[in-house]
């Protein structure tokens, strides 16, 4: 990845979906992927093996896999909570995984039952499977930054954290601000500190826009060295655990903003605005990004040439 080239993992169709009212079906949630990978996105987030009782909208995520073409250039993961979601995932045919991590005790029975300590062994398990299939790990440190229940994260447990999971071979270490309760400054320091110790290269960022700091933590983290974010079509999104949290920034917000600062992100914005409009109309609450009517008045004139 050039220095000059941003990743964008749209994570709409898991966070963003599962905690909508609406719940959409398999074949809803198929088209939602399609028109992001149609949109220039490499990277996409489709669904999650957990507990359909405790996530029902992200029940049938093993339809949503065997419905997308494997063979071409894009990795399409799945969160996965436990063993039992890794064998899940594995017999529905994926490639990759993003395994959960906590901040907090208390956000970490509040999600899976299990404590910090019980989540890391889970975790080792499933980093250790992978490796031998060959599965692709993103470990996500989920409350990264403030935790709804505990409060305020000591930034040098997550460093700690992110070293162990770097060390046992994860490929991807994901810094998630779960409820968008981190300031930019926060941020800053966090993913400084995390860029000196392993470069750029396996971290990546997942900010949530709860309290309208997003976009500003998303140019915090780029300041730092980071260059893969995790964001949500149409800003869909809020954890059904964590009360308070909302949506994901929106991937046409960041898409914009990176762009506009002259990185490459391979995302075609008039596919995108389609994308978002998609999740809009399926799921009838996605709150669009904030550069909504901008983007739509800016591409309006091109809009034969662009789509
Ligand atoms: N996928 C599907 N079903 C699963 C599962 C998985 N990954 N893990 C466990 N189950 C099933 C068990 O087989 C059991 O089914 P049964 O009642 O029919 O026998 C049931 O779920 C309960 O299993 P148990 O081990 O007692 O788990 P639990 O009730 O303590 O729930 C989780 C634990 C992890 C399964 C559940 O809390 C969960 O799925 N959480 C996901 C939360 C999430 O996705 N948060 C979003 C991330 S931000
Ligand atoms: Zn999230």
């Amino acid at each position: 990845m050039s220095a000059n080239c941003v990743t964008v993992n749209d994570v709409g169709p898991r966070d963003g979906l599962q905690s909508q009212s609406r719940i959409l079906s398999p074949a809803e949630r198929l088209e939602l992927v399609e028109a992001l990978v149609f949109a220039g996105l490499r990277y996409v987030e489709v669904g999650a093996f957990v507990s359909p009782r405790a996530v029902p909208a992200m029940a049938g995520t093993e339809q949503v896999l065997s419905g997308l073409a494997t063979d071409r250039d894009a990795v399409f993961s799945v969160l996965v909570p436990n063993l039992r979601g890794y064998e899940l995932a594995r017999s529905a045919g994926a490639s990759s995984v993003c395994m959960v991590l906590y901040g907090s005790d208390a956000m970490a029975r509040a999600n899976v039952r299990m404590d910090c300590e019980e989540t890391e062994a889970v975790a080792t398990e499933i980093l250790q499977q992978a490796r031998n299939d060959g599965v692709r790990v993103t470990a996500t440190i989920a409350v990264a930054f403030e935790c709804p229940f505990d409060g305020p994260v000591n930034p040098s447990r997550i460093c700690d954290m992110a070293n162990r999971f770097l060390e046992l071979g994860a490929d991807e270490l994901c810094v998630a601000d779960t409820i968008g309760a981190a300031n930019p400054m926060q941020v800053r320091s966090l993913t400084r500190k995390l860029v000196e110790a392993h470069g750029p290269g396996q971290l990546s960022c997942h900010f949530h826009d709860t309290r309208a700091m997003g976009l500003a933590n998303v140019f915090a983290a780029l300041e730092s060295g980071i260059r893969k974010f995790d964001a949500s079509i149409a800003g869909l999104g809020g954890c059904p655990f964590a009360p308070g949290a909302s949506g994901n920034v929106a991937t046409e917000d960041v898409v914009m903003m990176v762009e506009q600062m002259g990185f490459d992100t391979g995302v075609e914005l008039g596919r995108l605005m389609q994308a978002a409009e998609l999740a809009q109309k399926l799921t009838g609450t996605a709150p669009g990004g904030r550069a909504r009517a901008w983007l739509r008045r800016n591409l309006e004139g091109k809009a034969d040439a662009q789509l």
